[in-house]
């Protein structure tokens, strides 16, 4: 079978209205850790990777003296520009952000990220180039605050994914393959955040319980839709992707359906840290 790399492919997976109202509007929201961390300073320029449709954004944004997002999506920075167009904002492929030359030429006073470092940080081939784009970005001494999948995050998804795709004949190094995510072990995130310059300050793995939405398009079909596009895209037609989706979630039912409410929870396993830029 021909490799292809899933990085560089143009398909925009985002869909900012399914993300923000119907899947999974809890991902922005519970970041209190990560925002205390951050602590954002109204002499601040921060720098938000990866920052989505910006919910987040906005809101570090009325703490803050300056802050700019980018994004990947085309989809999701549109919607941030429509809802926060008093937020600076752009589409960057930040795999290539040492590219953006404006932005990595020290000048802000902190870099944070939130659920969207495992996506960025997927392909072995740039990991150090983005870690060492951010390290760019910051004046010396500033910091760098992340949230994002750790190892074994969403693993029963993940695995009920990658199970499916061999069930139709997709070999397993393959289905490994066009996972689009990295969910590093807290260490090997140290090794990452230590080879690009950073003094490694704290970091920690939290395991969350999260429980999924219960809208009509949310709840885990709609999080296996959104989140695992990526895995579908493998199959041959739509057809075989509502097969699988359907299968996907049967299999996931006798895993996270609580007991005592009837709900739907996913092992969302966190990883933060936060990082100096030496003087
Ligand atoms: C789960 S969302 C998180 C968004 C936002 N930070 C939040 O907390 O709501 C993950 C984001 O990572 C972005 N992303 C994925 N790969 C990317 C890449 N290579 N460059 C830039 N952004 C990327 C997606 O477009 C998406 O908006």
């Amino acid at each position: 079978m021909s490799q292809k790399n899933v990085n560089t492919e143009s398909r925009d997976i985002w869909s900012a209205e399914s993300y923000s109202q119907t899947v999974a509007p809890f991902v922005p929201t519970l970041t209190d850790t990560v925002q205390a961390w951050l602590d954002p300073q109204p002499s601040d320029a921060i720098l938000d990777v990866g920052c989505g449709d910006g919910i987040l954004t906005a809101k570090i944004a009325t703490h803050a003296k300056h802050v700019v997002g980018v994004d990947g999506s085309n989809n999701m920075i549109a919607a941030f520009q429509q809802k926060y167009p008093h937020v600076s904002s752009r589409v960057v492929d930040c795999r290539f952000l040492g590219r953006e030359k404006d932005i990595t030429n020290q000048t802000f006073d902190k870099v944070f990220s939130n659920a969207a470092m495992h996506w960025i940080l997927r392909d072995p081939t740039t990991r150090l180039e983005v870690m060492s784009a951010c390290f760019a970005a910051l004046k010396p001494g500033g910091i760098m605050v992340s949230e994002s999948g750790g190892l074994g995050n969403v693993a029963e998804v993940h695995a009920a994914l990658i199970g499916e795709l061999i069930h139709h004949g997709v070999t397993p190094e393959r289905a490994r393959e066009v996972s689009p995510w990295w969910f590093p072990s807290l260490e090997s995130m140290k090794i990452l955040v230590e080879a690009s310059g950073f003094k490694w300050i704290k970091g920690e793995v939290e395991l969350r319980q999260t429980k999924l939405t219960e809208v009509e398009g949310g709840g885990i079909k709609g999080w296996v839709r959104l989140f695992g596009a990526d895995f579908l895209h493998e199959l041959g037609s739509d057809y075989e992707r509502e097969q699988a989706i359907e299968r996907i979630v049967e299999v996931l039912e006798g895993v996270g359906r609580r007991q005592h409410d009837n709900g739907f929870s996913v092992n969302y396993i966190r990883l933060r840290f936060k990082a100096q830029k030496p003087n």
